[in-house]
């Protein structure tokens, strides 16, 4: 059944786990989290972003959406728009079936400048309010995601800030939090502590200097009662890299989020942990193997089919280690 995600993280702030929110784009992405749901009896949060709107087009998004909470009625499901960018978005998103929506005011409308407090507060706050008026959650989002190892935005795969980064900007700042919290009356606070989407984050294993663990501890000491959101939280693995790697890909290498410190995380208030990054790997490393071993198949059935089991893997995974599993 559709809930909010107001619904679904308060029953996982008083349960004490978290719950992964993964990307999709099409419908072998939405079975693949489906299937690896119903095998761990977890509540699911599926996000679309922007660029996932545009590509599969809301009213197809909508459908999917509807066909999936049929197919497995058993598992609470929360549709959230990620990264909205204005208001426009954000009830777009309302109107087609979403229960939760992300104001992500830390950057101006344009997606790559940082915005003021001022207009993060604005603009967060009057989603909010016209969000909760027909029953939706809201996430907003405080500090800027982007490299603490290099200060730099992540301007790379076309999205996030551009340029310099302060690591006051990179890091939320907790009495700022506390704020805007109150002002906004968000049900969510996403976080910035040197995490960046996309598959480049560390160029080595992140330690406290590089991934602040420790600003999610001030943060939550706080807001005790908001529920926390970690972005660009997906961990890279390693076999995903080789599995790519090995089959006749070029990805240079690269270190992502450690699942550990996702699991530090959540005894610290996170209870939505933000992976897209890690099942695209599964998916096109999977693509590659078949495509490697067997050049003559031509039915793309033949590669997805694995592409998905390979995507529920990580997602079972991911709701065993994060507590999720048996929530349902
Ligand atoms: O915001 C980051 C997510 O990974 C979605 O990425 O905008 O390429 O769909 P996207
Ligand atoms: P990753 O790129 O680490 O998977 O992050 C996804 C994300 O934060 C979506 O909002
Ligand atoms: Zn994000």
């Amino acid at each position: 059944a559709l809930i909010t995600l107001r619904q679904l993280l308060d029953h996982a702030a008083e349960h004490g786990y978290g719950v992964p929110a993964f990307n999709i784009n099409n419908m072998e992405q939405g079975l693949s989290i489906m299937e690896a749901a119903k095998a761990c009896d977890a509540p699911v949060i599926i996000q679309a972003s922007r660029g996932a709107r545009q590509y599969a087009n809301d009213i197809m998004l909508a459908k999917m959406i509807e066909a999936l909470a049929e197919i497995y009625p058993g598992i609470p499901l929360c549709m959230h728009q990620d990264h909205g960018n204005n208001e426009a978005t954000c009830l777009g998103a309302i109107k087609h079936g979403f229960t939760s929506v992300m104001m992500d005011g830390s950057l101006e409308g344009d997606g790559k400048t940082p915005a003021s407090y001022e207009y993060n507060v604005d603009i967060t706050k009057r989603v909010a309010d016209m969000a909760h008026w027909v029953g939706a959650s809201v996430e907003g989002e405080l500090g800027v995601l982007g490299s603490l190892e290099t200060g730099k935005g992540e301007a790379e795969d076309g999205h996030g800030a551009e340029g310099e980064l302060s690591r006051d900007q990179l890091l939320t700042d907790p009495d700022q939090a506390a704020d805007f919290v109150s002002k906004t009356k968000v049900d969510a606070l996403a976080i910035a502590c040197g995490t960046s989407h996309g598959a480049y984050k560390f160029t080595q294993k992140p330690t406290g200097e590089t991934l602040a663990m420790s600003v999610i501890e001030k943060i939550h000491a706080k807001l005790p009662d908001t529920h926390l959101v970690m972005h660009g939280s997906s961990s890279v693995p390693q076999y995903l890299q080789d599995l790519i790697n090995e089959n006749g890909g070029a990805m240079p290498q690269t270190y992502g989020v450690p699942v550990e410190e996702i699991e530090r995380g959540i005894k610290m208030g996170v209870r939505k942990v933000n992976i897209d990054t890690d099942n695209r790997m599964a998916m096109t490393g999977t693509f590659r193997r078949i495509a490697k071993e067997n050049p003559a198949e031509f039915d793309p059935r033949k590669f997805l089919k694995p592409a998905m089991a390979e995507m529920t893997k990580l997602c079972k995974d991911r709701f065993e280690r994060f507590g999720t599993a048996g929530n349902a």
